[in-house]
């Protein structure tokens, strides 16, 4: 790949060698589906974030153009672009965290679950290359439907002897987003200053804002409730049909992305008290997966908190996301096993 050899070349005839292979600090991490709607705006705020040293794009087309336009960024990361998958495994060696945007999007109509038949196979390949090339590394999945891809992506590394349930987190950043944007908006206050968890899973109800938790500590009426917990569970929709389609959220779910990357990074580097919502293997409930708000250290998922206490209306929407979460598992753990 001329573009890659080009920058190698430069960086070794550099004066001050210094930071060729990435320089001393920061992490190396991967993006897989970089080309795409999400994996566009992402690799170009990873390359903005200072705690990323290399930034390797994968993806099965367009790679040489978006590495060739973000490795002209004069921030730290090294970038370097891998394109199809004889280069899946170049791209993972070596890599601390991976981002998996890769795979198909909703169109107006369409459910995540309507994506699992193209994207189950798409995470399947990805996580079988992060098993052989990098099994330490932190995997951070997007695809969707990430109910079932996050238990395919476990099943794939259990299969490899490679399962750390510490490591493997699905990205469920977005939905906190959007509650923090549509809460503070109904309250008046700056979105930075509002925290609401978001618990259960990643697809409609699912997705279950725990309102009695927000901070600041406020109340609701039984509207607004209503209004904030439907808007939070069809944020997503609420885009699909904006872009009429053109595909779904994919600059506020890149804007998610490296929130949470950051946090895992930070994790990684040894911060305290770095928490945020993710769906991962956990004992919350009877079910083998959950999202909930997780402490994230330097091995990954160090603690996972309880959920606190639910009011009925939360008791009731729990037990509705149970239900169709435990398919949504058990049929990323069947496609695997089949
Ligand atoms: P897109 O179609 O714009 O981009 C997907 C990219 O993946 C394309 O560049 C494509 O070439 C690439 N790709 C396909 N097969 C691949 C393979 N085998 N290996 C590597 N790359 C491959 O889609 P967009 O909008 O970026 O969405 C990506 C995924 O993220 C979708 O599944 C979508 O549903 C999901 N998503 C998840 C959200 C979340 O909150 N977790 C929010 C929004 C979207």
């Amino acid at each position: 790949d001329p573009q890659n050899h080009q920058m190698e070349d430069i960086g070794s005839l550099g004066r001050l060698n210094c930071r060729a292979k990435g320089g001393a600090s920061g992490f190396k991490v991967a993006i897989l589906g970089a080309a795409g709607g999400i994996g566009q705006p992402l690799a170009l705020l990873m390359k903005m974030n200072p705690l990323v040293s290399v930034l390797h794009l994968y993806d099965v087309v367009n790679t040489p153009g978006v590495t060739s336009d973000i490795s002209h960024m004069d921030t730290g990361a090294v970038v370097r672009g891998f394109l199809g998958q004889q280069q899946l495994e170049e791209a993972l060696i070596g890599m601390e965290l991976v981002i998996i945007p890769a795979g198909v999007p909703r169109k107006p109509g369409m459910t995540r679950d309507d994506l699992f038949n193209i994207n189950a196979g798409i995470v399947k390949t990805l996580c079988e290359g992060i098993a052989k090339c990098c099994p330490n590394a932190i995997v951070n999945v997007i695809s969707n439907p990430v109910n079932s891809t996050v238990p395919i992506a476990a099943e794939v590394f259990k299969k490899a002897g490679t399962f750390d349930p510490k490591r493997l987190l699905g990205v469920t950043m977005l939905d906190v987003v959007r509650a923090n944007t549509f809460v503070a908006e109904v309250l008046g206050l700056d979105p930075r200053d509002v925290d609401v968890p978001v618990v259960g899973g990643h697809a409609g109800v699912t997705i279950l804002p725990l309102l009695s938790q927000v901070k600041p500590s406020c109340s609701f009426t039984p509207k607004e409730v209503d209004y904030l917990t439907d808007r939070i569970q069809n944020g997503g929709t609420e885009v699909v049909e904006a872009k009429a389609g053109a595909g779904s959220a994919t600059l506020s779910m890149a804007y998610a992305a490296v929130k949470f990357a950051d946090a895992c990074l930070r994790g990684l580097r040894g911060d305290s008290g770095v928490v945020e919502c993710a769906f991962v293997a956990s004992q919350v409930t009877e079910l083998p997966f959950f999202a909930s708000k997780v402490r994230l250290g330097r091995t990954g998922v160090e603690e996972i908190h309880p959920l606190g206490p639910l009011n009925e209306y939360e008791r009731t929407g729990l037990e509705k996301a149970k239900k169709e979460l435990a398919a949504s598992i058990q049929k990323g753990v069947t496609f695997i096993r089949k």
